[in-house]
């Protein structure tokens, strides 16, 4: 995954003790394919040093608005041409105010000052500067200025405190500027995904279960995300981490996904039906541990009923949102992705071989709509899940 190639990143560093994160996030940036030009304020030079910025961007690190480097001698406008981005991170409260109006006393305020690319900023600070309310003026201001704000985080800070203002981590930054370079083709749409298997008890401790690792539900949830919807994913059991903005509701069950997704489907634009759901739950379930030598021959009689079709009776709502499906087949892809497309009545259904996808963090997916099959590039998953989302809005009609 290479989400900056071609791209070059002014790195923006101020005073404050986020800046040893920072290195971090120069590697993770230069890991990702991005050029990174680190300009560094006095203060933050207090916090780490140059040589380590320029060990890990592999750049020259630029401190000083006098810098006669440039031929022209105008570093504070040469750095940001051609730039993709200004990313400050950390970003004080003094230079948030700095930034708020107008002030261009140091390399760095004078290169946003003068920017011609967007300008993104990530506050680090003690709670209670960033709850100051001049701080939150700025904050506003900035927002207004249409500069981009990314966190602060909550939680435990430098200073012994705990609360709003820390730096967010350098992994989530760079996910949030690979975000921000997305395409935005689900502006303002309401986005429901259904990821990950279910599990059907048959005792408190043994279930009836899909095989699915939920990556491409997480990664279409994380996709539909950057290309600006508003996102909730409903989850069965996985290891995944919710990506980041994306509001997820943990299930078990077929029936629980079921009973959260009918209520928010009816305010969703656009439905997409990943889940691995199991077709069977098991209607004489035990309520304590089946002992192994309690039934003739060690057998249990289990007896199954049939889940809800989730995703079939979404598609059957009056004025629902559009659906897409999923199907993993072992064989005969083509045959019974087409058949299940048109039994569950949807527009887009997404077909993939079972034994390529899972587990696996590559894809080769294979749209089927009304006017036949389109294969797609096989892919890493995120990858996979933007063309899919690309592919989906061209699609969607338009605002309900
Ligand atoms: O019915 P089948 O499992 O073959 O179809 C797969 C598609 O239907 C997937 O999109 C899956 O998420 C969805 N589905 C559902 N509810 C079920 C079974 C499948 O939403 N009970």
């Amino acid at each position: 995954m290479q989400d900056f190639a071609n791209k070059r990143i002014v790195l923006g560093l101020t005073g404050g003790i986020a800046c040893y994160k920072s290195a971090e996030l120069v590697r993770r940036l230069v890991e990702h394919g991005a050029a990174v030009d680190v300009v560094m304020t006095e203060a933050a030079t207090r916090f780490i040093t140059p040589v380590t910025m320029q060990a890990l961007s592999g750049r020259h690190v630029w401190l000083d608005a006098w810098d006669a480097r440039p031929a022209n001698n105008m570093a504070h406008i040469d750095l940001t041409r051609g730039a993709d981005a200004i990313l400050v991170a950390p970003a004080s409260a003094d230079f948030m105010a700095k930034l708020a109006h107008g002030m261009a006393d140091d390399l760095l305020s004078t290169l946003c000052l003068a920017r011609a690319c967007p300008l993104l900023l990530a506050p680090a600070m003690n709670r209670e500067m960033w709850g100051n309310p001049a701080t939150q003026r700025n904050a506003a201001q900035l927002r207004q200025d249409g500069i981009v704000l990314l966190g602060p985080a909550a939680g435990d800070q430098a200073c012994g405190e705990v609360g709003d203002g820390r730096m967010m981590e350098p992994l989530d930054l760079r996910t949030e500027l690979a975000a921000y370079f997305q395409p935005k083709v689900l502006a303002g749409r309401r986005v429901l995904i259904t990821a990950g298997p279910t599990c059907e008890p048959i005792d408190p401790v043994r279930v009836l279960s899909n095989r699915s690792s939920g990556k491409t539900g997480y990664a279409l949830a994380r996709a539909a995300r950057e290309a600006g919807a508003q996102v909730t994913l409903v989850s069965g059991p996985t290891a995944l981490p919710a990506p980041l903005g994306v509001r997820r509701i943990d299930v078990q069950t077929a029936r629980q996904m079921h009973a959260a997704v009918m209520p928010l489907a009816a305010q969703s634009d656009l439905f997409i039906a990943v889940a691995a759901v199991a077709d069977w739950h098991v209607s004489n379930a035990s309520g304590q541990k089946v002992k192994k030598n309690a039934h003739p021959g060690g057998l249990p009689a289990l007896e199954f009923a049939v889940n809800p079709d989730i995703l079939a009776e979404v598609a059957a709502l009056p004025g629902g949102p559009w659906c897409v499906g999923f199907a993993a087949e072992t064989e005969n892809l083509a045959a019974h992705a087409e058949d299940k497309r048109r039994r569950k009545g949807i527009a887009l259904l997404v077909g993939n071989l079972a034994q390529d996808v899972m587990d696996a963090d590559d894809t080769a997916l294979v749209l089927f709509d009304a006017q036949g099959a389109h294969p797609l590039p096989p892919a890493d998953k995120l990858s996979a899940a933007r063309r899919l989302v690309a592919e989906i809005a061209a699609r969607l009609p338009g605002r309900r």
